[in-house]
Order: C-alpha cells, then sequence, then structure tokens
C-alpha cells in the first residue's frame, strides 16, 4: 500500500515536526488523525488543507483514555490504523542540581508514558490487521548527554529501548518500528523550557549568522517521517538520527 492510502494517527500534530508532517502527508493523499491538547491549532491544519482527510481529536497523552479514544475514533472513521506517530514531547532544561521534580514529571508522564500509551492503544488493532507501523520522535539526545539535559536525554533514551523492545515482540506480525532522532530543528519546543537564561540564550543563538546551518526545519523532518512511512512491506528503518549539518553534538 502507498502512503496514498495509509492511515496515520499523528500524536503532538498542533505545531513542529507533528504540524509539519500532518501537512506533507495531507498533500500525499494520507488518511490522518490529527491530536494534542490544543484542538484550535489542529484544526487550523484541517482547515488549511481542503480536500484531505483529516480528523482533528483533542488528547493529552497522558490520559489512556484519550488516547484510546484517539485509536477508537480513528479506526470507526477509517476501519484501520495503518502508522502510529508518537511525536508529543516536551524538553525542559535544568541541571539535576536544581531539583526540578515538576519536570522531571511532566517529561517522564509525556515523553515515555505517553509513548507506552500510544503503544498501548495502537498495538491490539495493529497485531488484529497483522500489519503496522509505530513511529516514535527520540532526539540526538537519546544517543548523547549534555549538561542540563540530563532528565531529557533520558527520556529520549528510554523510548528507544521501549520501541526495540517493541520491533523485537511485534516483529512476528509484521509491525514496523522507526525512532527518528533529530538534532536541533527550529519549532516551538523552546517554550517548554521554564529557565528563562537557557530559553532566551537558545532562542537568540537561532538567530546569530550562519544559525541555518545549526538548525533544521520541521518540514525536513516530516520528510524523513514520510520516506520511512512510504517504504516496502519487507523493508523497516529503524532508526534515523537526523542532525542540521553545523551541529557538533
Ligand atoms: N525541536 C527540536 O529541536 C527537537 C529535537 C529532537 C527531538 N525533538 C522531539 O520532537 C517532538 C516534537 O517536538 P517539536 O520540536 O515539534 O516541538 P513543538 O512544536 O513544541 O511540538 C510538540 C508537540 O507535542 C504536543 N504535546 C506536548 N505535550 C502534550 C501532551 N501532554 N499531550 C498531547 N500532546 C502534547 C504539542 O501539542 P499541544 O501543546 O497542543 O498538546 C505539540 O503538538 C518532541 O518529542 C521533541 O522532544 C525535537
Amino acid at each position: 500500500m502507498s502512503l496514498k492510502d495509509k492511515v496515520v494517527v499523528i500524536m503532538g500534530a498542533s505545531s513542529g515536526i507533528g504540524a509539519a508532517t500532518a501537512k506533507l502527508l495531507a498533500s500525499k493523499g494520507a488518511k490522518l488523525t490529527i491530536s494534542a491538547r490544543r484542538l484550535s491549532r489542529l484544526e487550523e491544519i484541517q482547515q488549511a488543507n481542503v480536500g484531505a482527510e483529516i480528523l482533528p481529536i483533542e488528547a493529552d497523552v497522558t490520559k489512556a483514555d484519550e488516547v484510546q479514544n484517539v485509536i477508537d475514533k480513528t479506526v470507526e472513521k477509517y476501519g484501520r490504523v495503518d502508522v502510529l506517530f508518537n511525536n508529543a514531547g516536551i524538553m525542559p532544561v535544568n541541571n539535576l542540581d536544581q531539583v526540578a521534580r515538576d519536570e522531571w514529571n511532566n517529561m517522564l508522564d509525556i515523553n515515555v508514558k505517553g509513548v507506552l500509551n500510544g503503544i498501548a492503544s495502537a498495538l491490539p488493532i495493529m497485531k488484529k490487521q497483522k500489519s503496522g507501523h509505530v513511529i516514535t520522535t527520540s532526539s540526538v539526545l537519546g544517543y548523547e548527554v549534555l549538561p542540563g539535559y540530563a532528565a531529557y536525554s533520558g527520556t529520549k533514551y528510554a523510548v528507544r529501548a521501549i520501541m526495540e523492545g517493541l520491533r523485537q515482540e511485534e516483529h512476528a506480525n509484521n509491525i514496523k518500528t522507526t525512532v527518528i532522532a533529530p538534532g536541533s530543528v527550529n519549532t516551538e519546543l523552546f517554550n517548554s523550557i521554564n529557565n528563562e537564561e537557557v530559553r532566551d540564550g537558545l532562542k537568540s543563538a537561532m538567530k546569530q549568522p550562519g544559525a541555518e546551518m545549526m538548525a533544521m526545519q520541521p518540514e525536513e523532518i516530516a520528510s524523513a517521517v514520510a520516506f520511512v512511512i512510504d517504504t516496502p512491506a519487507n523493508m523497516a528503518v529503524n532508526e534515523m538520527v537526523i542532525r542540521p549539518t553545523g551541529q557538533e553534538v
């Protein structure tokens, strides 16, 4: 089945990488369910893509019943789920000595348990179909650690481990797994940094001369997601690390 007829559920579709992926897949004729907490942003995407099949559903990935509802409504509308893109995430930055417990809890709930909630909801239908594809956004920080990013890195290492376990458990059911691991991408992610100094520093670095080689655009990651979805049934791209050319780490 080509990309055109695939049913794709995107969690974290209201901005950045998820929104860009929704727009690209819609333009290629995929049938989409797009989900996030900001319903108005999802509806804007729907309205901007006239003629595309897009179902916007509000959901918080930390709430298992809301994630289940996204999958149930998708099956109700399209009859199947070919791809689940677990893309919702936040990236607060603080050194561990700041003991930012709320940030740790939110990151674990969204970046890790949110992915598990997605897998838990989509797996039964994919197993029944004897086919499916789960894609999860990790990060270069799922391979490397930087000061200030220890907890975030921990969540992104964790999802790589979860996705490798999923691959081993479900390959015999023709379920593909892909970890997308971007370096710096120009999105709204910095808004989830509570530490003002770090947030402003990163935002102003994005405006310095040469910054275009230090960050990618969400549309560029979207094209990688479209590529991994549009592979033949016998081929699974399990991991894809995508750095801006000028990024050192
Ligand atoms: N930007 C980068 O440099 C970069 C690099 C590597 C990896 N990543 C990863 O890429 C993914 C997408 O981030 P982005 O860069 O595109 O940033 P973004 O523009 O801030 O997008 C984050 C998305 O996650 C959603 N989200 C956050 N918390 C959620 C929750 N509790 N329930 C449901 N949805 C939630 C947001 O929607 P709502 O707020 O509307 O719920 C939004 O759609 C994240 O997993 C991030 O860790 C980003």
